[in-house]
């Protein structure tokens, strides 16, 4: 049996990584690309007709009703994310969702909430269950190789979207204007430090509290020759307490970032310091008769082989097939709309710390998968 999935938003992200993953021949025992959707009639049918679907459309409750639909992959502008998966989950489709699954906790509540009612499987994106860097990580510190973790300092901060190489002016299938990212509901911690949060809290568990400060660096941007208003931070640095007096530093920016805009992990312990970067692990510790220690875990990620491993947006791809392999097997999504709801929590709250200037209690909780269990 073959997946029939849709994708609603033909913009960036879809016409570089997930149309190219989904249209690929070693796919199409599992999953067909029976229909894509974007506002932009020109761009739809362009994707339509590049990336060989079976049908394009304009209009997302069409395709819904219409496309005889199994899953869809929400690939549109975060703002729309809640809205959209609630309209699938209640037609019975299952959900993919790219960052972030919704823009508050009561919004990621209720698609839990109907997830369950339906009896649809919900994957939020990005699935960092499955990096083995990470699960070595966790192994690491729980044979004590830092000691008692003290501080943890991560990130993801990367120059705006006006900058992808992929958006030309001119092409309406191209010319994708990212300003959304600089309106409410974008910004990096929505769009990129949510990479970092779910890798921290992928690590160490749940959070109890956050703190932060918030801003708005550059107060206008040019996307696409036009000059845009930013209304949405696009600078925020927060505070996490972990519990048992671990605390977390981490940033996230549409600016220069510091060599490794994908979040990698320093960790500071009693007897060790554990740093993950670019997928290496290094580690200093007295816990080591060499002190010094350097590992290359593998980057290969679940369902990516073959020509999957070199086009872009692998991880996405990974997350979705995930989610084909949970609907065709019956399995639950370790990848899990839990995880994504308390990541979200720290997102809102963050920001109401900034605003408040106060400290807030984070309610939220999710199961790390066990270690090692596959
Ligand atoms: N751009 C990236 O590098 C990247 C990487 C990973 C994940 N993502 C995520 O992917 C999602 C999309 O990001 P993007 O950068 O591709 O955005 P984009 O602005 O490039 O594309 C969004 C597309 O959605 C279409 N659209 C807008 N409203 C719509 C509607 N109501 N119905 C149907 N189509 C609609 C737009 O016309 C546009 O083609 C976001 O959640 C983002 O966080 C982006």
């Amino acid at each position: 049996m073959s997946i029939r999935i849709g994708i609603v938003g033909c913009g960036s992200v879809s016409q570089r990584g997930l149309l190219p993953h989904l249209s690929a021949e070693d796919v199409k025992d599992k999953v067909r690309l029976a229909a894509i959707c974007d506002v932009v009639e020109e761009r739809a049918k362009a994707c339509k007709e590049r990336f060989n679907a079976d049908e394009w459309y304009s209009s997302y409750e069409d395709m819904l009703s219409k496309a005889g639909l199994d899953a869809v992959t929400i690939a549109t502008p975060i703002q729309l994310h809640y809205e959209q998966a609630l309209k699938a989950i209640r037609a019975g489709v299952h959900v993919h969702l790219n960052k972030p699954m919704t823009l508050t906790v009561e919004e990621a509540d209720t698609l839990l909430n109907e997830r369950d009612r339906a009896e649809v499987k919900l994957v939020a994106s990005p699935g960092i269950a499955f990096r083995k860097d990470i699960e070595r990580v966790r192994s690491m510190l729980k044979d004590g190789i830092v000691g008692k973790i003290y501080w943890v300092r991560t990130g993801a901060t990367a120059e705006g979207h006006e900058y992808e190489d992929f958006r030309k002016p001119g092409d309406l299938v191209v010319a994708i204007d990212p300003s959304w990212y600089y309106k409410r509901g974008g910004g990096p911690v929505y769009d990129m430090g949510i990479y970092a949060l779910h890798l921290i809290t992928g690590v160490l568990g749940p959070a109890m509290r956050v703190t932060a400060m918030s801003g708005i660096g550059l107060k206008r941007r040019i996307i696409l020759g036009k000059e845009v208003e930013v209304e949405m931070d696009d600078n925020t640095v927060m505070l996490l307490d972990f519990g048992d007096s671990i605390f977390a530093l981490l940033h996230s920016a549409f600016c220069m970032g510091d060599g490794e805009p994908f979040s990698g992990l320093h960790i500071a312990g009693s007897d060790g310091v554990l740093k993950l970067e670019h997928g290496h692990i290094e580690v200093w510790s007295r816990k080591l008769e060499s002190w010094h220690y350097i590992e290359e875990p593998s980057s290969r990620l679940p369902y990516v082989s073959g020509v999957h491993v070199k086009l872009p947006e692998a991880h996405i791809y990974s997350d979705i097939m995930h989610l084909i392999d949970c609907i065709l097997n019956d399995k639950e999504p370790v990848i899990s709309g839990e995880h994504a709801r308390h990541v979200i929590e720290i997102i809102e709250k963050a920001y109401l710390s900034a605003k408040t200037e106060k400290t807030q209690h984070l309610q939220t909780s999710f199961q790390l998968k066990p270690l090692k269990e596959w």
